[in-house]
């Protein structure tokens, strides 16, 4: 058993989990981030959405999701009905990220990295417990799903820390490659759908 996943196991409540995450030194990205960046929105949210790391407006914030790719998001979640600010769990969104704390100029989070931060993800994750996840872009696919190719691998849920799971495009690509909204606007679909199938 490692450290993080003594840690991550040792934490009853998010609070919990956030003070523990916070406080650990095991990973180096801590030294070079501002703040750390835990979540955002309503933990009683149905769904999870998560994402890669923080980038320099998150870093600066604290919060996931809150730069030009956030916005987006905000957008895309907000036209099915979702949002990360809403009260009523039917309708809310709870955010996370893969890593806490900013990677140097945003680059891609390394191997020991990912493996360092695993067993928080996993245990923040069932912690919530959402009944559904959206792995946003390639990192969170492979946290998720153990591996990459997130254009062939979004808009087909699977089944990632046990619960139904869809890949998804990162807003951050779709800021880059407005054509690939409209695939991504049909996951949005599949996931109001599935919501919908839930009762
Ligand atoms: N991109 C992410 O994956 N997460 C954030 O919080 C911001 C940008």
């Amino acid at each position: 058993v490692t450290q993080a996943e003594r840690l991550a196991a040792s934490a009853a409540t998010l609070d919990d989990l956030a003070a523990v995450q916070e406080a650990w030194d095991g990973i180096e990205l801590k030294k070079g981030a501002r703040n750390f960046c835990f979540a955002d929105g309503n933990p009683k949210a149905r769904v999870l959405i998560l994402g890669e790391a923080p980038g320099d407006e998150e870093d600066r914030q604290g919060r996931p999701f809150v730069g030009r790719s956030g916005q987006l998001l905000d957008r895309m979640f907000g036209a099915i009905g979702l949002s990360r600010s809403a009260a009523d769990a039917e309708r809310a969104l709870y955010i996370t990220n893969v890593l806490t704390w900013r990677p140097p100029g945003n680059r891609d989070p390394q191997p020991d990295e990912m493996a360092t931060s695993l067993p928080f993800v996993r245990r923040h994750i069932d912690l919530v417990g959402p009944e559904l996840i959206v792995l946003m872009g390639n990192i969170a696919c492979d946290a998720g799903l153990g591996r990459r190719g997130i254009l062939r691998l979004r808009g087909t849920w699977a089944e990632a820390f046990g619960r139904p799971a869809l890949p998804m495009t990162h807003p951050a690509y779709l800021l880059r490659n407005p054509p690939a909204k409209r695939e991504a606007w049909a996951d949005l679909l599949s996931l109001a759908a599935r919501l919908d199938g839930l009762g």
